[in-house]
């Protein structure tokens, strides 16, 4: 496979994207990036900086602090450093999640990273997963993929996820978070959450993670 390929997986969140990405990754040996994790990066500074009064967000201090931001995803950890801290357990806090979504709509924050990310796939192609990676980051992507699965099984894993990190969270909460997400990711003016024309269907809610990769491969070895 040519060393600058780029694999794009968008969807719904919990849907297994990363996992299956870090997968492509590992078979095809391409770097691999998790973008949610980078809105979440910002999304955390922003709280940790105070740029939040009362829930409603300071926009003209956290544009002045974009540029001084350091975001630096490590490919064989997965893991995310925000000015050199290792911030891979505090971007899954609920505080962070509550938030991500109004963070994600930003249009200056979002072309911050849009430029990071193509940066990041030109020099040795990339697997990446996100929101809005087939139809506006990487439009000319060489696959892609979009995942969907039922809101009670995405729920259900992410609440798993969260107990083994040891979160103290509840079914509902993450429920709801999920509700809430979905319904700002796909409304926002820029760059919502929608499957690109080309992008392949999945539907994940009764797959295993060895079944989704079995599915992509193929798909990737037909084209
Ligand atoms: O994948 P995740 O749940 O960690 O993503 C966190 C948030 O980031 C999600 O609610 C929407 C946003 N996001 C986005 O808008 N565009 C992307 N490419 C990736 C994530």
């Amino acid at each position: 496979m040519n060393s600058r390929i780029v694999i794009a997986i968008d969807g719904y969140a919990s849907t297994g994207k990363s996992t299956l990405a870090k997968m492509l990754s590992r078979q095809y040996q391409i770097p691999f990036i998790d973008s949610g994790s980078l809105y979440r990066g910002i999304t955390l500074y922003a709280l940790e900086k105070g740029f939040f009064k009362d829930d409603k967000l300071d926009q003209e201090a956290l544009s002045e602090a974009l540029g001084g931001l350091n975001l630096r995803f490590d490919n064989e950890t997965g893991g995310l450093y925000l000015n050199a801290e290792n911030v891979s357990q505090k971007i899954r806090l609920p505080q962070v999640s509550d938030r991500v979504s109004n963070i994600a709509a930003l249009t200056m924050v979002r072309e911050f990273l849009l430029h990071q990310l193509r940066h990041m796939a030109s020099e040795n192609g990339l697997v990446i997963d996100g929101r809005d990676i087939g139809t506006v980051v990487f439009p000319n992507a060489d696959y892609k993929f979009f995942f969907t699965a039922r809101l009670e099984v995405r729920a259900r894993r992410r609440y798993e996820e969260l107990k083994a990190l040891g979160q103290n969270t509840t079914f509902e909460e993450v429920l709801n978070n999920l509700i809430v997400r979905d319904q700002i990711d796909s409304s926002r003016e820029t760059a919502p959450l929608r499957k690109a024309d080309d992008a392949f269907e999945i539907d994940t809610s009764k797959l295993t993670k060895e079944q989704v990769f079995a599915d992509l491969l193929e798909k990737i070895d037909a084209k």
